[in-house]
C-alpha cells in the first residue's frame, strides 16, 4: 500500500513541477520566432507604400527589398497561420484558455496593475497567471487573430471579398493590419521585458519547469 503512496505522491509532485507543458513551449516558441520574420519582412513591404510619414530602417527589415520582403512574409505566413491554429485548438480543447486565462475582472487588472507597480505582486506561483497577465495574454491573442484576419483580406482582397468589405474595404483593413502590429511590438517589449525580470517564469517556458 506504502508502495503505491509513494508512487502516487512521485508521479504528482513529477506532475506539479511541469508549469509549462511541451506542447504550450514549442507553439510559443515557434510563434516567436514566426512573429519576428513577419514584422521584420512586414517593415519593408511597409517602407516600398508608407501609411504614416516615416518608414523603418532597413537595418531592422528583413528581405533587401519589396520583392524579397514578400517573399519572406508570405513563407512565415504558413508557420504563424498553421502554429497559431494549432495553439487556439489545443487552447481550447485541453481547457487551456478557460483555466489559465479566465476570468479577467477590472477590479482583479486593477488591483494586480497596483501591486506590480509597488513591487507587490507574487510571483510565487507559476502554475497561475495574474490578472494583469490574463488580460495581455488574451488580448494578445485575439490581436494575433485580427492579424491574420486583416492580412489575409490585403492579400486577397478578391478571394476574400467578405472578409476585406468587413474590416471596412482594403485601405481600413491595411491600417487594422498595420496597428495590430504596432500592438503586438508593443506587447513584445514589455512581455520579453517583464520575463527578464521574472528569470524563473522564462526558465519554464524554456525547459517546462
Ligand atoms: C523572445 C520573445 C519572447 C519571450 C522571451 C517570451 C517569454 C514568455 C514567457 C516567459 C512566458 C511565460 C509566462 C509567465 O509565466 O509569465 C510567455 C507566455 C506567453 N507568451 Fe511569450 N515570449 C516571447 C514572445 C512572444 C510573442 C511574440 C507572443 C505573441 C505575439 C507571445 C505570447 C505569449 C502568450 C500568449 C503567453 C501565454 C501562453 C499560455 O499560457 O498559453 N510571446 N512568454
Amino acid at each position: 500500500m506504502s508502495a503505491v503512496t509513494v508512487s502516487d505522491e512521485q508521479a504528482t509532485s513529477t506532475k506539479a513541477k511541469v508549469i509549462q507543458p511541451a506542447w504550450v513551449r514549442a507553439l510559443h516558441w515557434t510563434n516567436a520566432f514566426a512573429m519576428v520574420l513577419m514584422i521584420m519582412s512586414g517593415w519593408q513591404i511597409y517602407n516600398a507604400s508608407p501609411l504614416f510619414g516615416f518608414t523603418f530602417s532597413s537595418s531592422i527589415t528583413l528581405g533587401g527589398w519589396l520583392g524579397g520582403a514578400l517573399l519572406w512574409h508570405f513563407a512565415a505566413m504558413w508557420l504563424l497561420m498553421v502554429n497559431g491554429l494549432i495553439y487556439l485548438v489545443m487552447g481550447l480543447v485541453t481547457g487551456r484558455f478557460r483555466k489559465k486565462l479566465l476570468p479577467i475582472t477590472p477590479e482583479g487588472v486593477i488591483s494586480d496593475t497596483k501591486a506590480a507597480l509597488t513591487g507587490k505582486l507574487s510571483h510565487a506561483d507559476l502554475t497561475k497567471y495574474n490578472q494583469v497577465q490574463k488580460l495581455l495574454y488574451a488580448g494578445v491573442i485575439i490581436v494575433g487573430i485580427l492579424i491574420v484576419l486583416s492580412g489575409l483580406a490585403i492579400w486577397k482582397p478578391v478571394q476574400f471579398q467578405y472578409l476585406t468589405a468587413l474590416f471596412g474595404g482594403y485601405d481600413a483593413a491595411r491600417y487594422v493590419h498595420f496597428f495590430c502590429m504596432a500592438a503586438i511590438v508593443a506587447f513584445m517589449v514589455v512581455h520579453v521585458v517583464l520575463a527578464l525580470l521574472v528569470p524563473k517564469s522564462l526558465r519554464a517556458m524554456i525547459i517546462g519547469r
